[in-house]
């Protein structure tokens, strides 16, 4: 069993390279925030306690999960003020690893190998190196000659810097287990440089104190990456998408342009689905077995049955059970829940609705804020009227119902089991089971009117 070991998040930075009113490590990567992938790779990796350190009032506190603690830096500039920080509520006891919330795609295997090297080498720091990025930016590496690593250079200001330590490819990725007495000890002599206290000096501290400091080096370039601004931003994304998108083509799901497929973290897709061009999925979604989406299809925090069906849809807050289909162009809005084999066709908008088992709304309509039975079927360009003006009613519509094209609901109303509507009927009383419900005003001809319009002939 490895020791146990507490993680601190770093995520207190300004970011102004963001060029953002966005805390940085709130920006997505692949729909979830950056500062929720690091803490997530804290968790799978086998954490017994995860510590966020941010500012007060900068927002990032509020949306962690309550697995994650949190200390606030008050005062101080730099990496090695944000530990000091956390000092308390890390217990300063043990193993402590550092992570940085700007290099969200650090794996929990390569966090649980850090930490085994640091326990391995009875070390009193490990730095998780790489030398698969451009080192631009980064802290290099300086080892002594036994391998040791004796320091850590910053190349974000490069006067000062030699031209043999920006020869240095090994960087610092900002990723480090640390013998947390020793860390917090050290870290109250380090120095300021260019107004900030900075982590990286304590290595110094140790190497004066006879403590040794080693390497763990990583090939795992997309674990290793920073995002400083922007550009980083897409370059991260892009390899976290390929990541995702392989990981769900491993798992059974066929992608058909992989370029134009979007699919956030955390979304469960089953076996044997097909995504098809210009798919997107978004936010708390889950997609059955079977289902055939796309083309042109956007689903956020909704969940599929399987067998699904969907077109050129657009798909928000809804649950659609197994083998329904929807679209070409439907629209689903929160609320609406499509039962089994049921139909949502051609531009038909659905809210706030349960629609039963085998319905079908095949064109045109809206049903909003109603209830429909099994097996009905519902006419072309049918609406529920569900909004007085100050308060929205319920149509309730039954089982075996047949309503006819252009067929308004005022509601509140109910349409009883096996009832029908006549066309363009504006139905404000209810329609008993099994009747015929007509609400419009009978066509009149009015004989000879083209004539006596125009009487000169033709
Ligand atoms: C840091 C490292 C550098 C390493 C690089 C990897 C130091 C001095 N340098 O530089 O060696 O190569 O990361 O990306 O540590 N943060 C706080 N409070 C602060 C300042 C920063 O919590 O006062 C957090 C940031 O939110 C960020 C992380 O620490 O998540 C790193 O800060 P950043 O300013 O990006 O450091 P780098 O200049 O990239
Ligand atoms: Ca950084």
């Amino acid at each position: 069993m490895p020791e146990p070991f507490t993680v601190l998040v770093m995520a207190a930075g300004h970011g102004t390279r963001m060029r953002s009113g966005l805390p940085k490590v709130l920006h997505p990567v692949c729909g979830k925030p950056m500062v929720e992938w690091v803490i997530d790779a804290a968790h799978d990796a086998g954490a017994a306690q995860v510590v966020c350190i941010t500012r007060p009032g900068d927002g990032v506190a509020q949306g962690l999960p309550d697995t994650v603690s949190v200390a606030e830096q008050i005062e101080g500039e730099g990496t090695g003020a944000a530990i000091l920080a956390a000092r308390e509520a890390s217990g300063a006891v043990g193993t402590v690893v550092v992570l940085s919330g700007d290099h969200p795609l650090v794996s929990s295997e390569l966090i649980a190998d850090l930490v085994a090297t640091h326990g391995r080498e009875g070390a009193v720091a490990t730095v998780l190196t790489t030398d698969q990025l451009d080192p631009a930016g980064y802290g290099r590496i300086v080892r002594g000659p036994d391998g040791a690593v004796e320091r850590i250079v910053e190349t974000k200001h490069t006067e000062g810097v030699s031209a043999e330590e920006l020869a240095i490819r090994e960087i610092n990725i900002g990723t480090y287990a640390f013998h947390a007495p020793d860390l917090f000890a050290a870290l109250g002599e380090v120095q300021g440089e260019h107004g900030e206290r900075y982590l990286t000096g304590v290595l110094p501290v140790f190497a004066a104190k006879g403590l040794r400091v080693v390497a763990h080096s990583t090939d795992d370039a997309s674990s290793a990456m920073g995002v400083n601004d922007r550009a980083d931003l897409m370059d991260l994304d892009a390899r976290a998408q390929r990541q995702l998108l392989e990981a769900h083509a491993r798992n059974g799901v066929t992608i058909l342009s992989p370029d134009s497929t979007r699919v956030d973290a955390d979304i469960h897709i089953g076996r044997d689905t097909t995504l098809w061009p210009g798919v997107t999925l978004r936010g708390r979604s889950s997609l059955g077995s079977s289902c055939e989406i796309g083309p042109q299809t956007t689903i956020t925090d909704t969940a599929l049955g399987d067998g699904v069906a969907a077109r050129h849809s657009f798909l928000d807050g809804a649950v659609v059970s197994d083998n329904a289909t929807l679209g070409p162009f439907a629209y689903l809005r929160p609320g609406a829940r499509i039962g089994p084999g049921a139909k949502i066709g051609t531009f038909v908008e659905v809210k706030n609705s349960e629609i039963g088992a085998g319905t079908k709304i095949p064109h045109l309509s809206y049903i909003g804020d109603a209830d429909v039975g099994e097996n009905s079927n519902i006419g072309a360009g049918n609406i529920t009227a569900n909004y007085d003006g100050q308060r929205k009613h319920r149509t309730t519509i039954g089982s075996r119902v047949k309503t006819s094209v252009d067929t308004a609901f005022v509601a509140p109303v109910h349409v009883g089991d096996g009832a029908y509507t006549g066309a363009g009927s504006v139905i404000t009383d209810d329609v008993p089971d099994g009747a015929l419900g007509m609400a419009r005003t009978r066509q009149t001809n009015i004989e000879g009117y083209a004539k006596r319009k125009d009487p000169k002939p033709g």
